[in-house]
Order: C-alpha cells, then structure tokens, then sequence
C-alpha cells in the first residue's frame, strides 16, 4: 500500500469499530506492513478472550473419506494412503487419555466416513460426554436430522470450514460436491445450537485476494463462534501436488483479520501453519489465536492422518506433546485455558 497512513487508519477503525469493507481489507491483505496489524489483533484478544488458551485434544478416528477435495492426501481416489479405522473403545480410550492431561474439549475428527452410523457416533459422543468434556465434532457434511442426532447425544461444537467462499472455486476443488449444501449444513449447526466453526484454506490456485477478504466476511455474517485458517500444503498423490501452497504470512494476516473483525471467536494456530513454519504456533498465538489443537490420537494412526505432508511427524508425534504444547504458551506470557473454553467464557 502506497499510503502508511491509510493503513494505520484501516486498522485502527478494525481495533475501535470491529468492522471494514471488503476493499479496505483486500488493501490491508496485499500491504507488506504487518506490525501495527498483529498488535492490534493482539490487543483485541487480550481484552475479548483474554490470555488463556485453550487446548483441544485431537482424535482422528478414521482417515477413510468419501469425498475428492483436489488439495487434501485422503481424497477417496488416493489410492497410495493406508486407511484406518479406530474401533469405537479404542476411540474412548484416547479421548480418557487426553481428560488425563486435563483437556476439556476432545474433537473427534475424521474423513467422510460413512461406514461409521450416526447412532454408533452418537454413542460415542455419550461415552466421552460422561467424562466432563466438551466433544466438538469434526466429520463433514450430514444431513440436519444427523446433526440434530448428534447434538442430543452431547456435541457441544461442531467444525466444518467453508474452505474458500468463492463459489467457483470451491466446486472446481470439490468434486460432486456443491456449496450450498455446505453452506446449508453450517445455517443447520448454528440453528441446532452448536458452537459452530468455519474457515478457510490459505493460498488454493486460482485464489484471490478479494475471495480472502470475502472469506472473512462470510465469517463474520455467518456469525460463527470458531474460525480455522491454515496454509494449503501441496500434497503427493493429489491433482494439486505440483501448486505452490499458501504462504504464512498471509494467513497470519488473515488470523489478524479474522480476530478484528470477530472479537471474541476462538480461533486456533493451527497445525497446518505450525508445519508450514516451525514457529508457527507462537506466530499464530501472537496474531490473534487463543486455541492450539494437541493430536491425543495413537501414534501409528497419526502417521496414516496424511491430509497433507509433514502431518504426524516430528513434535506431533513426541511423547511430551502436550507439555511442549504448555511450555510454549507459557513462555510466551500466556495461561494454560481453564474450563470449556465455550465462547465467551475467558
Ligand atoms: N493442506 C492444508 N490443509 C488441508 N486440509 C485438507 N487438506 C489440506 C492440505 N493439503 C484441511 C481442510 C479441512 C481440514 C480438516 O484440513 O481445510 O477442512
Ligand atoms: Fe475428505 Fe476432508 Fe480430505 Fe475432503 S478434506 S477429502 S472431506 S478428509
């Protein structure tokens, strides 16, 4: 951007008002000024949120899915991934495992898989509720009875990011699927009275930067109470294998955003940006994120969860995960969550 100034004042009327039109934020997305912006998605999350941050414990149950999203490594037509599937026990046991370290939420995440039935699901949800934890689920499109099933069981929250909302796009990279019924399926989470959570991939081909500042005020109008946003990571086997994924400083830029615009959404730093960039974590934390997600899954079936590359490797897979996790956050002069983690609990 030309004008500093117009810059300092775009962020300014984002930290006082909360609001910004669609070319005001495409500025701010393409400036390669970023300080004033991180600190005031900082500021606004230490006032909103405060400086707790919640930790989710991760379950990915089952890597089988239905669908062919063109950027992800466990699109059904990828032949080359090893598939699993917990058993239902071994699913409790991990999600026991992570009440241990004392998480509150546990997120049961997973292909579409659609050999699991919603009622053994709906055990499930019971089991791990019985715990004292929240359960937030993460397993796609279902149809509203489904959803509404699954929160008489227990779901308290419910991911499912929109991934780009440009239209477009979003049918070009999701075969045989349409976004209206994904659309349909976060306006049915939010009316059942899910914690309801969306976001988007970061840097897909063919992605501008006007559809990012459309991202953000999708989000905003659809009123979601958690926003995900990570870099795409080109991964093998995929029609996308060869693109060049998305770049870290963008989705930081976008977590910023996000965080303006939405001031007390929990938002986490995500895995993805933390295998994009080994600093990751703190980044994110430090551009608006209050929630970091520990995979508490087996460590065999961690390495087969390969959405994209360089997922279920290294830290991920350390034993002292979760006491990384805390060090980390600690040392950066912020609190370990307490309690749910629900919106607008601080
Ligand atoms: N790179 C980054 N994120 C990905 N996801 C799927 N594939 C990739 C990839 N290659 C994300 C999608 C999905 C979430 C569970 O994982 O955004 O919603
Ligand atoms: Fe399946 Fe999710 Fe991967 Fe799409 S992103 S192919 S729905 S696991």
């Amino acid at each position: 951007m030309k004008d500093k100034r117009e810059f300092e004042i775009f962020v300014n009327t984002l930290e006082k008002e909360g609001e910004l039109g669609k070319v005001s934020l495409a500025k701010i997305l393409t400036s390669e000024k970023t300080d004033s912006l991180y600190s005031a998605a900082d500021r606004v999350r230490k006032k909103f949120v405060g400086d707790g941050v919640h930790l989710r414990g991760l379950i990915e149950f089952s890597s089988y899915c239905g669908n062919n999203c063109f950027y992800c490594g466990l699109r059904a037509a990828n032949s080359k991934v090893k598939r699993y599937r917990m058993q239902p026990d071994e699913i409790i046991q991990c999600a026991a495992h992570a009440v241990k370290f004392g998480l509150k939420t546990v997120v049961l995440q997973s292909g579409e898989d659609k050999s699991f039935g919603v009622n053994e699901l709906c055990k499930i949800v019971n089991r791990i509720k019985s715990m004292d934890v929240a359960v937030t689920l993460s397993i796609g499109e279902l149809s509203r009875n489904e959803y509404s099933l699954l929160k008489n069981a227990g779901a308290d929250r419910y991911l499912l990011r929109i991934e780009t909302s440009n239209k477009k796009l979003y049918e070009k990279l999701h075969p045989g699927m349409s976004h209206e019924n994904r659309l349909r399926c976060l306006y049915n989470l939010k009316e059942l009275g899910y914690e309801t959570g969306t976001g988007c991939l970061i840097g897909l081909p063919g992605q501008t930067i006007e559809m990012l500042a459309e991202d953000l005020l999708l989000f905003k109008k659809l009123g979601v109470d958690m926003i995900g946003i990570g870099p795409f990571i080109p991964c093998r086997g995929t029609p996308l294998e060869y693109e060049k994924g998305g770049n870290v400083e963008t989705v930081l830029k976008m977590m910023a955003l996000a965080r303006l615009l939405m001031r007390d959404i929990n938002m986490p730093a995500t895995t993805a940006l933390s295998i994009k960039d080994s600093d990751g974590h703190r980044k994110g934390l430090c551009c608006g994120a209050n929630v970091v997600m520990p995979n508490m899954g087996r460590t065999e079936y961690k390495k087969l969860y390969k959405i994209y590359p360089g997922k279920g490797e290294g830290l991920i897979n350390s034993k002292n995960h979760v006491d990384d996790i805390k060090s980390k956050i600690i040392s950066l002069g912020r609190k370990i969550g307490q309690g749910y983690g629900n919106r607008n609990k601080i």
